[in-house]
């Protein structure tokens, strides 16, 4: 079944910049080819943009930002409100576009557009509930108030792997707030994001107030550079690697940019001789196998106390092994491609550096090159171990290395022997334990015998290098804002 869209207008190959799909303004235009993963075939192609088109971008958003702020959260909030139901209007076109471009089965890509708008509404709605505070004051005749202000102008730089979830996330509570926006989309997947910005603009939201530049790897630095030296960018938010996160750290600091930075993941999956072993497998296959395992928050090592590591084991292998995996334009197709050539490499690298040191393949362990280029089997390996790639790396595929332990105090210290801090899980039925090592676990975010822990109402962020700020919630409103104390005197 082809992935065709009912509006095939949907699919943009230029940039928007203050309310106007533009090429490049400087011709020749450099141009990007947008690919399908799954076969490598041209989809379109967008603008290489350079230095050019993010100075329009930010010059665009900086003079929307003056109106933008003052329109009341209630008209912004029906802005936001019509974003998000034309989102869901085109939720089959947007799906079908998400899985073109990145690959994940059809099925997925329209839960994706569910997810996106989740967020959309969500931060449609606390728009008109970003209360201040009246503080009582400590002096007589005065009043004092703690304020809140939007930021200003946000560089938003997207990834692939959700390019719907990620884009709204970031861009509904900026517009919320009444900030405005620049955003870089991940050079793998800027379709999806020009159509959320159509759709946006077809929403009201003004010319101006949200700009979209793509871009190359090759060029994304020349562009982002832009963005980073100029002291009119507030605030930087991006999910990508914890190296560019922290090269996006240093060179904001000149302008002391405020960041929100969701970075890499290293997440520890723990079995306890006391979980409900069929629960845990369920989470276990929702939680690494999502998104082909593409997903920041997947477990990258799975610890099963020795009791039960055997069943766990085995029921585990035979729900892997019977995965389908394929384009996602097959319904039938639960795994499709990976992104592109480097995260399949990567993916057989760990997977070969696990056997070279002593690891077991139970199922997989070898790429589908009969499918495509981009394809790797869901694989588990047993006798994974601390020394191996796959276990300090995060691999982004579907690779469960697992690992046999004996105590709590001995697991607790492997999974937090990380730089790293996003996602952790564990399965237990004993709820001293469950609080135990809940507190223990040194992440921003633990499932507790749960797999899928994502929702727009929930903060979403690590600690340590996975990076800072958070996303979803009041505080991924919060993110967008600051507070101005206001104390008025002589009232007295
Ligand atoms: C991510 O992988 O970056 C996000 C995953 C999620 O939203 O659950």
């Amino acid at each position: 079944m082809p992935l065709t869209l009912t509006r095939p207008d949907l699919i943009r190959s230029a940039n928007f910049i203050a309310g106007q799909w533009s090429d490049a303004p400087a011709a020749p235009a450099p141009r990007l080819a947008v690919t399908d993963p799954a076969t490598g075939a041209l989809i379109t192609e967008v603008p290489d943009s350079g230095a050019l088109e993010a100075r329009a971008a930010l010059d665009a958003a900086h003079a929307a930002f003056a109106a933008w702020r003052k329109v009341p959260a209630k008209q912004r909030a029906a802005i936001i409100k019509r974003w998000n139901d034309l989102v869901i209007a085109h939720q089959d076109d947007l799906g079908a576009l998400i899985s073109l471009e990145q690959g994940k089965p059809l099925a997925e890509g329209k839960g994706e557009v569910a997810y996106a708008a989740s967020y959309i509404e969500w931060f449609g709605e606390e728009a008109t509930r970003m209360n201040g505070e009246v503080i009582p004051a400590p002096l007589p005749g005065r009043r004092m108030f703690a304020l809140k202000e939007p930021v200003g102008v946000v560089a938003a730089i997207t990834p692939w792997n959700f390019p719907a979830a990620m884009i709204a996330r970031k861009i509904a509570p900026a517009l919320a707030a009444g900030c405005t926006v620049v955003c870089k989309p991940a050079e793998d997947t800027p379709l999806t994001s020009l159509a959320l910005v159509l759709l946006a603009h077809e929403a009201g939201v003004p010319a101006g107030v949200l700009n979209i530049v793509t871009a190359s790897r090759e060029k994304t630095p020349e562009l982002v550079d832009v963005w980073l030296q100029d002291a009119r960018v507030r605030k930087i938010t991006f999910t990508g690697s914890t190296p560019v996160g922290k090269h996006l750290a240093r060179r904001s600091a000149d302008t002391l940019k405020k960041l929100s930075l969701e970075l890499g993941g290293n997440a520890p999956f723990i079995v306890f001789d006391d979980a409900d072993i069929d629960a845990a497998v369920d989470g276990f296959m929702a939680a690494k196998f999502r998104n082909g395992g593409q997903t920041c928050v997947c477990p990258n090592r799975v610890f099963v106390q020795r009791g039960v590591f055997d069943a766990f084991a085995h029921k585990l292998a035979a729900r892997v092994a019977a995965l389908q995996v394929g384009p996602a334009s097959d319904p039938a197709s639960q795994i499709g491609p990976m992104i592109n050539a480097r995260a399949v490499e990567k993916i057989e690298r760990h997977v070969q550096d696990a056997v070279a040191k002593g690891a077991k393949v139970l199922v997989g362990g070898k790429r589908l090159a009969e499918l495509g280029p981009h394809y790797y089997a869901p694989t588990v390996l047993t006798g994974a171990d601390a020394r191996m790639a796959c276990a300090c790396e995060e691999t982004f595929g579907p690779v469960a290395p697992l690992t046999v332990f004996d105590d709590e105090a001995e697991v607790l210290a492997a999974a937090n022997d990380t730089p790293f801090g996003l996602a952790a899980y564990f399965y237990s039925q004993d709820v001293r334990r469950i609080w135990r090592v809940a507190d223990a676990l040194e992440t921003g975010i633990v499932g507790i015998n749960e797999g899928a822990l994502a929702a727009e109402a929930a903060p979403f962020g690590g600690v340590k290098e996975s990076g800072y700020g958070r996303e979803g919630s009041t505080h991924g409103l919060d993110d967008y804002l600051h507070t101005k104390y206001v104390c008025q005197g002589q009232l007295d």
